[in-house]
């Protein structure tokens, strides 16, 4: 299989940390192949499919058998991430030694979509994983302020009479967890950062030698809750979009390391549960076919990153935070290789029904971007070139 690609920039296999399949329980809006399929056009070779499968991913049997499909199917790499508590109720932990020792060998565990927000059970969750050496990944939202919102608590909320997100549901958690991790003595991954205030206790916690680290999602750092205006459903997604300031410190914080990496939060719905009126439609956005031009326009064809520092939040650094060993070192002569091949120059234009997602919930039809994956390589065979899913 020949690759044409000239003038290309070739790159390891992006890793995302934070994706959701619907299989098993809501095939019909992404299973494991279609994910997979997204993922290797999107240029990853790993993703960490998310828990709040139905039934959940909270034991050994599902986790397992989420990694032995994404095997079958064998464009990328499916870890399954573990929920923290049965139910994702927010209870009881889970067995996770047992999921961390099964074949899928689980190493992250988060209750996303929902928040472990009893501070006993996140610091119980904590003490246990240090002992196993695994991560917990929080969603960070606080429920009691949140209650019913569906929007950014700012104007255009207000404006539209939309009850609001404040920036405190998220911070005060991430600052809460951030002390439990120290005491802890446990490592603590904050999901989808979105403000300016939880850049500011990143850095303060990192300052401390906390051994904290966060994620930021393509569609923080690009957009803002100026979409609102639009009352479309499609920009409705938990954390919300927030404002144009906090966008500039997401991308200065990924651009200094303050945030870590990358991560897709890629959430299909189904299109009826997304175009009814944006208070009432699912929280959530595809992601993974996306991704790689987004960062590379507000990141690299600004001058303000090297294709080496997208490297770095799109691939090593996610992979070191999952403790993946084989990622992110150089590659014996010899050995099947991840990689993904990337045309800096080649502009497209996204249509979400023509991406290979099940799902069309893409924020950005009709956007023209200048980065483009030409081929993904998984495990030293081609699964994708110029968009066209190789079996
Ligand atoms: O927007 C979101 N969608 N945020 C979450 O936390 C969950 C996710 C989903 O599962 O759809
Ligand atoms: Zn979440
Ligand atoms: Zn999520």
């Amino acid at each position: 299989e020949v690759l044409d690609a000239d003038d290309a920039v070739l790159l390891p296999g992006f890793v995302d940390l934070h994706t959701h399949l619907r299989e098993p329980g809501r095939e019909d809006t992404e299973t494991i192949a279609s994910g997979s399929a997204a993922a290797a056009r999107g240029g990853y070779t790993a993703v960490f499919a998310m828990a709040n499968t139905q039934p959940p991913q909270d034991n050994q049997t599902v986790t397992d058998s989420v990694w032995r499909i994404g095997r079958e199917v064998g464009l990328c790499d499916v870890h399954p991430v573990g929920a923290v508590t049965v139910g994702l109720q927010g209870e009881q932990l889970t067995e996770m030694g047992q999921m961390a020792a099964g074949e899928a060998r689980v190493r992250v565990f988060s209750d996303d979509g929902m928040c472990v927000h009893d501070p006993l059970v996140m610091r119980r969750a904590l003490e246990y994983s240090a002992g196993l050496g695994v991560l917990v990944a929080q969603h960070a939202e606080e429920p009691r302020l949140t209650g019913g919102a569906v929007a950014h608590e700012g104007p255009h909320a207000a404006r539209l009479g939309l009850t609001g997100w404040p920036r405190s549901a998220e911070e005060s958690i991430v600052a809460r967890d951030a002390i439990l991790a120290r005491d802890a003595g446990a490592r603590v991954h904050i999901c989808h950062a979105s403000t300016t205030g939880t850049v500011e206790l990143l850095r303060w916690a990192k300052d401390q030698g906390i051994s904290i680290t966060a994620e930021v999602t393509p569609h923080h750092l690009l957009l803002d809750d100026s979409r609102l205006e639009t009352y479309d459903g499609v920009y409705r997604v938990n954390p919300p979009l927030r404002e144009a300031h906090d966008t500039l410190a997401l991308r200065e914080a990924l651009r200094s390391g303050v945030i870590d990496c990358v991560a897709t939060d890629h959430a299909p719905h189904a299109a009826q549960e997304k175009c009814c009126e944006f208070a009432a439609a699912r929280p959530g956005m595809i992601g993974l076919e996306t991704a790689l031009p987004i960062v590379a326009a507000l990141l690299v064809e600004t001058g303000d990153m090297t294709w080496r520092d997208l490297a770095r939040v799109m691939s090593t650094r996610p992979a070191e935070i999952a403790g993946l060993s084989d990622q992110g070192r150089p590659i014996a002569v010899g050995e099947p290789a991840n990689l993904v091949v990337v045309d800096p120059d080649s502009p497209w234009t996204v249509v979400g029904d023509a991406l290979a997602s099940l799902s069309a919930n893409t924020p950005y039809e009709g956007m023209t971007f200048a980065a483009r994956v030409v081929g993904t390589v998984y495990r030293g065979r081609l699964t994708t070139r110029d968009g066209e899913v190789l079996a």
